[in-house]
């Protein structure tokens, strides 16, 4: 097997290091601070990666208040057809207020340009944690379904994780296409939905869970059962690592 490149955003994203955010989510709006070039750039490398990383998107403020109520928050562990086992985030609040915030008709705009989806109509996601030594895991499956065009996954872990890579690769191969590491607080990934395109997230290891906002933003509205929406994406038998 081609060995593939682990990418971690922490400490470096896929565009410049260094170069901070270009796209912050705040209470009084989003925020760029790129240029069209620097669009362009995302653009490019989301159609080459089918992902890409946007560093540090929510304001520091907010994030920070964000932490401390998902600390506090109560959580149920789910599994769902052996596909995904997690712990699920039950605060409304703080999922209403992400939900606001990434559904903003700017915010949309940015997607739309970088990712080149067609209009989007809403996001959906929920917030979950992957506890290390419980089993918790997501095996490969695809997220086409319901509409989905983008997957996107905001990193809601205060400190550096161990584990929990996002690994991804074409339907029918064994070659590993990227591995990524979203372990820089406040980072979140934008990844490509599509039939050609599978992915997984490694257990998480050491004492530090992984937690984060994770959801899709679809182009239309439709709110289906989320248990027979996994039954349907994944292509893999319950448990096991292979989906084809
Ligand atoms: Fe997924």
């Amino acid at each position: 097997m081609k060995k593939s490149t682990v990418r971690n955003s922490a400490a470096s994203g896929p565009y410049e290091a260094g170069k901070g955010e270009l796209i912050q989510l705040t209470r009084k709006g989003v925020v760029f601070s790129g240029s069209a070039a620097d669009l362009r750039e995302l653009r490019a490398q989301f159609q080459r990666d089918h992902y890409i990383i946007l560093p540090k998107l929510i304001e520091p403020d907010l994030f920070a208040t964000i932490l401390k109520r998902i600390e506090s928050a109560p959580s149920e562990r789910k599994e769902y057809d052996g596909i995904i086992a997690q712990t699920v985030i039950d605060d409304p609040l703080t999922y209403n207020l992400l939900l606001f915030l990434i559904s903003s008709q700017e915010f949309r705009g940015l997607v739309q340009r970088i990712t080149g989806c067609r209009r989007i109509a809403d996001f959906q996601g929920r917030i979950y944690r992957l506890n290390p030594t419980t089993g918790e895991r997501i095996v490969w499956h695809t997220d086409v379904y319901d509409h989905r065009m983008v997957t996107f996954s905001l990193n809601l872990t205060p400190q550096e994780y161990r584990g929990g890579t996002l690994q991804i690769r074409y339907r029918g191969s064994e070659e590993i296409l990227h591995e990524v590491r979203n372990t820089g607080p406040g980072d979140a990934l934008l990844m490509r939905v599509a039939n050609k395109l599978f992915h997984r997230v490694l257990p998480v290891e050491g004492d530090v869970p992984r937690t984060a906002m994770a959801g899709w933003f679809r182009w239309e509205k439709e709110n289906v059962n989320f248990h027979d929406a996994l039954r349907k994406v994944s292509g893999v038998s319950p448990g096991g690592p292979s989906a084809d």
